[in-house]
């Protein structure tokens, strides 16, 4: 794994998609059809080996999966026939774990990976024709030979791009999406493959939210490397506008009822009280109806970090005079964790709303949409936006490049 800093990450489009445009993809798949793309990546160079895969795997900070399938013949008794147990154990792990686990076949998964190596993020950016807003993660599986994950379906798009090895992957359309019970993950329980392809270093899969698949390594060293992506829920995109709310809506309001009539049934909450109270809550359809907060609840909501990411701060701080300086000479990175969004009034990064009217300085778009600024684009910032990049320097949230 390097630690080199590469420089840029333009925006480029130059989509992975074989002979398809970006266009014809988007209207006819995505979303909707799989595709499987021969040579996708002709001469594919892995962002990381498998010994760096596996180093990777024992780092806290990286979110890694065992998961270990053990296949047992019974011949005796009424439960004879075969038994399969799965077993999944979290990272970080030590390599007694992986000893551990030879009785069984084996699949490594790590999430995130293009948090950890700049050739993962270089990898992950070949897909920045569709919105980062949408783009979740490259994760890398690595299994011995019949290992996987089992039949399942996702409910989010996949690209799913063989490394090195071969992987067989079978796919379904089918409705029956029922689940075996008390696993430690999701497997179907009647999954009746319907097409199937092998493939090879460079091929590349996509799946729409929902396909059901399976995929099974065909060599002891197979590696697939997944881009997968972001479709919050409309409970989770539900939940968080009304955390939002709670933290930005102050209401003076308060019950009335000057028109009260005398009642009968004191015991009862009656159809009027009903009524104002819908009244009280009118703000909240208004508020999702206010473009200007739900802009600024989907900048934060996007650029929010995961929970186990931090940020560390450079070891010594450079001043504003001498960073400005260095950036004038090098340019400039996000680091490789910082999600930096905009839309037309101002920029997200790492979850907060740069509210510095300079953050709308064409620089910072520049720097979201290629995640680098060289030296002229910097140079070309206004001082006040070049301060503000100081700030998310001195979080770590930019480094000079
Ligand atoms: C894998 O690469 O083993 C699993 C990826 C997936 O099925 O989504
Ligand atoms: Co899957």
């Amino acid at each position: 794994m390097s630690d080199k800093k590469l420089f840029s990450s333009p925006a480029t489009l130059n989509p992975p998609l074989g002979n398809l445009s970006a266009e014809k993809f988007l209207r006819d798949h995505w979303q909707k059809k799989p595709l499987l793309i021969r040579h996708a990546f002709p001469n594919f160079e892995a962002p990381l080996t498998i010994p760096e895969i596996l180093t990777l795997a024992k780092r806290e900070e990286a979110e890694s999966r065992l998961i270990m399938r053990r296949d047992e013949i019974k011949i005796h008794g009424k439960n004879s026939g075969k038994h399969t147990d799965w077993q999944m154990q979290q990272g970080p792990f030590k390599t007694k774990d992986f000893r551990a686990a030879a009785d069984s076949v084996w699949t490594l998964l790590i999430q995130d990976t293009q948090h950890f190596s700049h050739e993962a993020h270089q990898l992950l950016q070949r897909f920045n024709f569709i919105p980062y807003a949408r783009i979740d993660d490259l994760m890398v599986s690595y299994a011995v030979k019949g290992g996987g994950v089992g039949p399942h379906f996702d409910s989010y798009d996949v690209f799913l791009l063989q490394g090195h090895g071969q992987r067989r992957w079978q796919i379904s359309a089918q409705q029956d999406l029922r689940l075996q019970a008390e696993r430690p993950l999701k497997i179907l329980s009647h999954f009746k493959a319907e097409e199937e392809w092998l493939l090879n270093p460079g091929d590349m899969l996509y799946l729409p939210p929902g396909c059901a698949h399976h995929g099974v390594a065909e060599t002891d060293d197979c590696v697939t490397w997944s881009i997968g992506f972001r479709a919050p829920s409309q409970q989770e995109i539900t939940m968080g506008f009304l955390d939002y709310l709670r933290d930005e809506i102050k209401l003076d309001g308060q019950y009335q009822d000057d028109d009260l009539q005398m009642t009968s049934r004191p015991g009862e909450i009656g159809a009027d009280m009903l009524l104002r109270v819908s009244k009280m809550l009118d703000e909240i359809r208004a508020a999702a109806a206010d473009k200007k907060r739900l802009q600024q609840f989907l900048g934060r909501h996007f650029t929010e970090p995961k929970s186990h990411v931090y940020f560390d701060a450079p070891e010594k701080i450079l001043s504003l005079r001498a960073f400005t300086k260095a950036a004038a000479a090098q340019g400039l990175m996000l680091d490789l964790q910082t999600r930096l969004l905009y839309d037309e009034l101002s920029v997200f990064l790492n979850g907060e709303q740069l509210c510095n009217a300079d953050s709308r300085n064409a620089s910072w778009q520049t720097l979201a949409d290629g995640r680098a600024l060289s030296a002229v684009q910097f140079k070309a910032a206004s001082p006040a936006a070049q301060a503000l990049m100081y700030e998310a320097y001195c979080s770590g949230y930019i480094h000079l490049a």
